[in-house]
């Protein structure tokens, strides 16, 4: 069709075809639109590597560019472990496993609840999975999981810790702590990956761990100390992914082979999902309407999930890091530098990890007393309203300790 146009336009002239001089002057625009999209839309994932039969975790799995990898991976033919805070009974998460099993053909798709701002909710999944003999299968743990909070929204976890730093670095750092021992001892022919998303704000963070116990008081931070704490969680995240890998490498397995298991450190870049619109809204209305009307802008800057997947799934995929010692960081599908030369110092991974290991002990202790107290406080309501209803003469109601008892 356009060689008719064009030959109407050099034998008649220009002017003989409608509309020609307004297609002149928005042609160089929609051109510059299409090379600032490509450009903002970062590197895609060219590797190809087989998923089947591969088993891989993941946290955040149902959202954002979380979802895209799983998404991606699934379609590979991955079995795919969604870590998610709801139980895997959850109305929505059932409906979204469906509707993955459905788009991906792979009905090797599961859940198991891990919520992120619960240290005993990731001890309770982590502990069942190391629980096997012989251990399971594990190719891959995806930590995709995370928030990015306004820093007018702060909060603190059930068990008092700063919802960002938990949900961020320490959960990760849990989970993985205790999974340790079923990565390690995956076969040595296995090749075992563990991807940590980051962000390039850690490198402005300021970060020292007075700071990090500041966090968790009740009483009200500083802003500018606020805005801090994700860029704090993404560089004690990316620490501990060097720590981590340092403690893969050190082992000596029992067939003396060398380890099999490595830290891939990840980029993404910056997308348009919902994490991030909660974060450029502020978490307000107004927020909601100025992005809106703002949307074009954003459309064009920021990838979208997909995109935001690629480095993700580069990581996952490409031969060259199936070999090696591992702790790499990956950016646009390439490996790069980290802009910041402690987040690999043996010295301040070693005082994080001590650091976290007793926050955790700390909280988990407290929570363990918290769960009891509650326990017996049930317990008691339950022994008061079965004295009522049996001096009342009722019958018990379903499910109390005095209607379990006569059904035994
Ligand atoms: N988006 C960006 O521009 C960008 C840039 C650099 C790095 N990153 C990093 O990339 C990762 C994914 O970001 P995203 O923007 O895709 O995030 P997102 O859209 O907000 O999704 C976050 C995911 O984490 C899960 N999650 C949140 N709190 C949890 C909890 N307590 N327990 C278990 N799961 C929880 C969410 O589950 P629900 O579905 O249940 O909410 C969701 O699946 C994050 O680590 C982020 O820091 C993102």
């Amino acid at each position: 069709m356009p060689i008719p146009i064009i030959v109407k336009g050099i034998a008649d002239g220009l002017d003989t075809i409608p509309w020609i001089w307004s297609v002149f002057r928005y042609a160089p625009w929609v051109l510059l639109i299409g090379v600032l999209k490509y450009y903002f839309g970062g590197a895609r994932n060219i590797s190809e590597r087989l998923m089947h039969s591969k088993v891989v975790m993941v946290t955040g799995g149902t959202s954002g560019i979380g979802a895209s990898v799983v998404q991606e991976l699934a379609l590979r033919g991955a079995q795919v472990i969604l870590l998610t805070r709801q139980p895997p009974s959850d109305l929505f998460l059932v409906e979204y496993i469906e509707d993955l099993r459905r788009t991906t053909k792979n009905n090797l798709i599961y859940a198991e609840q891990v919520d992120l701002t619960s240290l005993h909710s990731v001890r309770t999944f982590a502990t069942k999975w190391i629980d096997n003999a012989p251990p399971r299968r594990l190719d891959a743990v995806i930590l995709c999981g995370g928030i990015a909070l306004p820093s007018s929204a702060r909060t603190l976890t059930p068990d008092g810790i700063d919802a960002e730093w938990q949900v961020n670095y320490l959960s990760n750092f849990h989970l993985l702590s205790i999974l340790s021992p079923a990565l390690r001892v995956q076969p040595a022919h296995r090749d075992v990956r563990i991807i940590f998303t980051t962000s390039s704000g850690y490198i402005g963070a300021k970060f020292d761990l007075d700071t990090v116990r500041g966090l968790n008081s009740k009483t009200k931070n500083d802003s500018a100390q606020r805005k801090n704490v994700y860029a704090m969680s993404k560089f004690a995240l990316m620490t501990f992914a060097q720590s981590f890998q340092r403690h893969l490498s050190a082992y000596k397995r029992p067939d003396g082979l060398p380890n099999c298991a490595r830290v891939i450190v990840v980029d993404p870049g910056t997308c348009r999902t919902p994490g991030t619109r909660r974060w450029l809204t502020g978490g307000s209305l107004w927020g909601l309407l100025v992005y809106l009307i703002t949307w074009p802008f954003w459309w064009l800057v920021l990838k979208s999930p997909q995109q935001g997947a690629q480095s993700i799934l580069y990581a996952a995929m490409e031969e060259t890091y199936g070999r090696g010692q591992g702790g790499w960081m990956i950016k646009e599908c390439r490996q790069v530098d980290y802009a910041r030369k402690d987040v690999a110092d043996e010295d301040v991974g070693k005082r994080l990890w001590e650091f976290s290991e007793k926050q955790i002990e700390e909280a988990e202790k407290a929570g363990a007393v918290k769960r009891g107290l509650e326990k017996k406080e049930k317990e008691a309501e339950e022994e008061k309203k079965e004295r009522k209803e049996k001096s009342s003469g009722k019958a018990p109601s379903a499910g109390s300790r005095r209607s379990k008892k006569n059904k035994a």
